[in-house]
């Protein structure tokens, strides 16, 4: 599985496509260095005479959105643009509205698509709306974030924050295709590009021992745009997919997806959503406790835990709740207060937590029914360092 290492320029490789099995709704994630430019022949030839509405932010919009406006036009496809905030605070209701009512003014029908163009949120913001507007337009997925390209732009999820917490608004609505192009990447931050590490690492932790190993090995490649990343992007899909295939709605298997979730949303709430913690850093952090956590109720060896930690410490992501900014200054909610936060995490079931924890390395479970009190103890202990 070693991918030989090539600078980002040399890398001609032909696109990879990996494919979503949903039966009637099953799509295509195209996976390769510029693929973006034959966005409107994909989209000319799923759906013939459609109309287009891109949604998308301020910052992704000064990148690519005139491209994106180009490979469309290229293939005679008519296109609006709705450009909104960028960040988090885009996951609204007002925003959701804005989006909506742009959708119905630029006259988007059934039978044309919405293209959801930038990270998480866009993907999360623009497929909801297409959810809901006309009881549901079909949307493309056209991620330009690494946490997007690996996680959120595939399988269905979108939707809104209400006030009480992440993601309690939304719909399953699956793409109709997604459009990854690994070289839009190249003008993510390197602390964006770490977030969304952490979600690829995921797929590892949880899944394939094999796949953690090459990480471990490769880690470097998929950081500079070698071909490394490309492959590391297939395969976070490859296993995303996988997963999707056999449980959509999240009543089994799909959960696993949540590893590191449950801590990381408490400690992504107790920082106000802020810039003092990416999503991705969350889930850094939030899977080093997991794994830790799993290691205390000798689920997983002290050392595989380690490794989890060392590895995600490696490339620079924070691992620890002392790493996390601002934490020796403003400090963190207290052991009771993330209690409180993880019981707003969609993961509770009638006031008992659902953690994903591990039986080893590459092989993840689902514990329905962890006792609180211990993981109030386990966290007083972490926060006391
Ligand atoms: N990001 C977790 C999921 O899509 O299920």
């Amino acid at each position: 599985m070693i991918i030989p290492a090539k600078t980002s320029n040399s890398v001609t490789a032909d696109p990879v496509t990996v494919g979503v099995a949903l039966g009637d709704r099953a799509y295509d994630i195209i996976i390769g260095r510029d693929v973006l430019p034959s966005l409107g022949q994909r989209i000319a030839k799923l759906r013939p005479g459609a109309r287009t509405a891109i949604v998308t932010d301020h910052t992704v919009a000064k990148h690519w959105l005139a491209k994106t406006e180009a490979a469309l036009a290229e293939a005679g496809i008519a296109s609006s643009r709705i450009v909104v905030g960028e960040g988090e605070g885009s996951k609204s209701y007002s925003v959701l509205q804005d989006v909506s009512e742009g959708l119905i003014a630029a006259k988007i029908e059934r039978n044309d698509l919405v293209i959801a163009l930038g990270g998480g949120v866009i993907g999360d913001l623009a497929g909801f709306a297409a959810a809901i507007v006309r009881r549901g337009v079909d949307f493309v997925q056209v991620p330009t974030s690494l946490l997007a390209q690996v996680d959120s732009s595939v399988g269905g999820k979108t939707g809104i924050n209400s006030p009480h917490g992440k993601n309690l608004v939304g719909a399953f609505h699956q793409p109709v295709l997604v459009i990854a192009d690994t070289s839009v990447l190249d003008t993510l931050s390197p602390r964006q590009f770490r977030a969304g590490y952490a979600e690829v690492a995921k797929y590892g932790v949880l899944g394939d021992l094999k796949f953690f190993e090459w990480l471990e090995a490769n880690h470097a490649g998929i950081f500079s745009g070698s071909a490394a990343r490309e492959h590391a992007i297939a395969e976070s899909c490859r296993a995303k997919a996988a997963i999707v295939a056999r449980d959509e709605r999240e009543t089994g298997d799909r959960a696993l997806l949540n590893l590191g979730h449950t801590f990381g949303h408490a400690l992504e709430a107790a920082t106000g959503f802020s810039d003092r913690l990416f999503h991705g850093e969350g889930v850094a952090v939030g899977m080093v406790l997991a794994a830790e956590f799993s290691a205390q109720l000798n689920m997983i060896s002290a050392d595989d835990a380690a490794r989890v930690q060392h590895h995600l410490a490696a490339v620079g992501l924070p691992t620890r709740l002392q790493d996390i900014a601002g934490f020796q200054q403003e400090g963190l909610a207290d052991a009771d207060a993330l209690m409180t936060l993880m019981a707003q995490d969609k993961k509770v079931k009638r006031g008992r937590l659902t953690f994903i924890l591990l039986e080893k390395i590459g092989k993840a479970v689902i514990a329905n029914d962890v006792d609180p009190s211990t993981v109030r103890h386990f966290l007083a202990a972490k926060l006391s360092g």
